[in-house]
């Protein structure tokens, strides 16, 4: 067999890594020692495959693959708009289904209809501009955090929030309600631009291999 070079993998930890890995299975794709919770290492091998996986913050995937430190990143489509990296997106998993939504008290509905000057808080800077700014030509105030989004407009931080919803349960228990739908979100395949000329036959293998399987 000729001697194949290592695909490198950046997989976004937490839930979509586990469900990475559990598709991968279905296509023949395993790595044992990854699933080992107590593990502290960072890169894992499967050497018959020639392949490598590593664990990351899932907004610092996009910036391994523009860069080819990973050749394939697994990511959710929030990440993806929000990093705006030079890289491909090829596939769409269909797992990780959410939407991103402006979301408030029924009260700031007005504010919204109006085009209030309002304040948005975010996790996701770049998207909650881009959507007032370029789709609802809004002038609004966008201040950013780093999680719990939702306590923004219970404590008077902001009007509103651009944030995730899954379920709708966080919104709910906190007298928060989806005031306008931004984009769906799900787990993406994305690959370097280098890679998927360099390392085409491979790559569009694993992406035939994963849509026979979701
Ligand atoms: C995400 C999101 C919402 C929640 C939505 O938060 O920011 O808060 O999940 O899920 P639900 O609609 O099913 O309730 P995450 O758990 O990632 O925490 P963080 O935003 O505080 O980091």
């Amino acid at each position: 067999m000729e001697d194949k070079r290592y695909l490198t993998f950046a997989l976004g930890k937490g839930r979509l890594a586990k469900k990475t890995l559990e598709l991968f299975e279905k296509i023949g794709i395993t790595c044992e020692e990854i699933k080992d919770p107590d593990t502290r290492k960072l890169i894992f091998v499967n050497e018959e495959l020639k392949l490598r996986f590593f664990l990351a913050k899932g907004p610092d995937v996009p910036t391994y693959v523009e860069y080819g430190a990973a050749d394939i990143g697994i990511v959710g489509k929030d990440t993806i708009l929000e990093e705006a990296r030079n890289i491909y997106e090829v596939l769409d998993l269909g797992f990780g289904k959410c939407r991103m939504c402006i979301c408030g008290p029924e009260s700031a509905r007005d504010l919204l209809q109006h085009h209030e000057q309002i304040r948005v808080a975010t996790k996701y800077p770049r998207i909650a501009k881009d959507y007032f700014y370029n789709k609802k030509h809004q002038t609004v105030e966008i201040i950013k955090l780093n999680g719990s989004i939702e306590l923004a407009p219970i404590v008077g931080l902001s009007e509103v929030i651009c944030d995730i919803v899954e379920t709708g349960t966080t919104l709910r228990e906190n007298g928060l309600t989806v005031l306008e739908e931004v984009c769906p979100l799900s787990a993406r395949v994305v690959v370097n631009q280098v890679s998927m000329k360099m390392e085409n036959e491979r790559i569009t293998k694993l992406i035939r291999d994963l849509k026979t399987v979701i």
